[in-house]
């Protein structure tokens, strides 16, 4: 029988939800039915899965998911929710009361583990009141808990580990500016399961040992580890792999790296270190210190130094996913391996010293190699996920990166400024047919490294003087209150 569930998320990443929890969904083949559509201006979702075992497992995975409760009762006022409580106990026939209704925002339902948990004396229980942007006093929250003094439960109080943890939660709107006086939601259940934002400080890159000044931060990482569904086994690549912060991600979930890079130094361990006030790098610092660090070590396979423009990669070697974070040209150069002289050739007593000249390796060609080496390279129905910047006034979405045998399966925004965002990409490889692709004519206008400069430079000259003003205004102030107080 298929239960309610409440999903709590975190409230940041807003646009990236709905496809971290569609790829798990579909890494686990789990159907679900949403209740109410998901939508961006609040932070649950209502929805309905055919087991408790499948929200464990949505939950075992998401980096955006706090938490998840399996439902028994919501409403509009806090006097509905225990009218609809109450009703609920006395009526077991399983089926949601008032759920018909096209909102659902005032349903209730008695589930078999609430009358479980009321008749069995051995059950310890506690309940928790979580609040949605507004706070409350713990001496508040009591008060709150003290309401429910008519559930029937048998057992003990205890507030670590209990065997039942109830969840109640008003929620109060998103906007911090304009808190209303009375919640807008309430619901009450069973907490079933916390997702992974553990994780998120576990994989910190303030705690990491190696990183870069292009690192991706752990959250990110790992949302992009569920998107790409890295499983168990998985053979996984960053092309791009810097200092290899997409790669901790996969293999934390079961998936063996690989990476390449063209830069040497970085690769190497040999780049100035990114933290402040630190000289010289240590010698655990290395991709493979990180996986260590995180008791992954044994799905590292290695990292190459290598120009994606010219893979080396055997032709019939396929990957399950790809992930990557390809430059944009900003913190780091875009470049590949070439020569803009014509006709230029090498002695061979210049080979063994040479170090090959390098040109701009354009965006348009990064993502066109990209498409087509993941066309190439990956297993059929596996994934590509990348990140593409734009600037956000020029964002098209006909004009994003193609190849005929990948279909985009999800695209979403992270605002980097007001200007500018990048989007992270997710493509599945649905044919084998490769063709032959020239570089794709609206991506070779896309210069977004001449963009950011050009267009930041006058936001960051403006900014500047701004600052400038307002600093001379403050100390014309400062100086006219001593003034007043001498
Ligand atoms: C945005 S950074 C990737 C950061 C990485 N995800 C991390 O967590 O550290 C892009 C990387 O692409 C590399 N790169 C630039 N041009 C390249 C090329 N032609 N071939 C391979 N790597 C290249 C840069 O050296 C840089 O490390």
């Amino acid at each position: 029988m298929w239960h309610r569930y409440l999903m709590w998320f975190a409230h940041e990443h807003v646009d990236f939800r709905y496809a971290e929890i569609q790829s798990i969904l579909s890494l686990f083949d789990m159907p679900i039915k949403y209740i109410e559509k998901p939508c961006q201006s609040k932070p649950y979702w209502v929805v309905e899965l055919p087991s408790e075992e499948c929200v464990k497992k949505i939950a075992s995975r998401s980096v955006l998911i706090k938490n998840c409760i399996e439902l028994w009762a919501t409403a509009k006022t806090e006097a509905r929710l225990h009218e609809n409580l109450k009703s609920s106990i006395n009526n077991v026939s399983g089926n949601w009361i008032g759920a018909d209704k096209s909102d659902n925002s005032d349903s209730h339902i008695c589930p078999r583990e609430l009358l479980e948990a009321c008749s069995d004396s051995g059950k310890s229980f506690k309940i928790e009141v979580e609040t949605f942007c507004k706070h409350f006093t713990m001496k508040e929250k009591v008060d709150k808990i003290e309401k429910f003094s008519y559930l029937p439960l048998k057992g003990p109080v205890k507030l670590n580990n209990p065997d039942v943890m109830l969840s109640y939660v008003e929620f109060y709107g998103v906007d911090p500016n304009n808190v209303p006086e009375h919640p807008h939601n309430l619901f009450f259940g069973r907490w079933v399961a916390d997702g992974q934002r553990d994780l998120i400080q576990v994989h910190s890159l303030k705690k990491r040992q190696f990183i870069g000044n292009t690192s991706m931060d752990a959250q990110l990482s790992i949302l992009m580890a569920n998107q790409a569904q890295v499983a168990q086994g998985h053979a996984i690549l960053d092309p791009f792999v810097g200092s290899g912060s997409l790669l901790v991600a996969a293999a934390h979930f079961g998936g063996f790296v690989w990476g390449s890079d063209i830069d040497y130094l970085m690769l190497h361990s040999r780049s100035r270190p990114t933290r402040v006030g630190q000289k010289v790098r240590t010698k655990d610092e290395s991709i493979r210190g990180n996986m260590d660090q995180y008791g992954t070590k044994s799905r590292y396979l290695d990292v190459i130094v290598s120009d994606f423009s010219l893979p080396m990669w055997r032709s019939d070697l396929k990957f399950d996913a790809i992930i990557t974070d390809p430059p944009y040209g900003v913190r780091e150069p875009i470049e590949r391996i070439g020569i803009e002289r014509e006709n230029y050739t090498l002695s061979d007593a210049h080979l063994p010293n040479h170090v090959p000249a390098k040109v701009e390796y354009g965006l348009p060609h990064i993502y066109s190699d990209l498409l087509d080496f993941a066309a190439r390279h990956l297993e059929m129905g596996r994934r590509i996920v990348c990140w593409y910047p734009l600037v956000r006034e020029e964002y098209n979405e006909e004009h994003l990166p193609f190849h005929p045998c990948l279909r985009l399966v999800s695209n979403s925004e992270q605002v980097l400024s007001k200007l500018t965002a990048r989007r992270l990409l997710t493509y599945e490889k649905i044919s084998d047919d490769v063709p032959e692709m020239p570089v794709d004519p609206h991506a070779v206008e896309h210069n977004f490294r001449e963009k950011y400069f050009t267009v930041g430079e006058t936001t960051r000259r403006e900014r500047k003087e701004r600052r400038a003003k307002e600093l001379i205004a403050n100390s014309y102030w400062i100086e006219q209150s001593k003034c007043k107080n001498t």
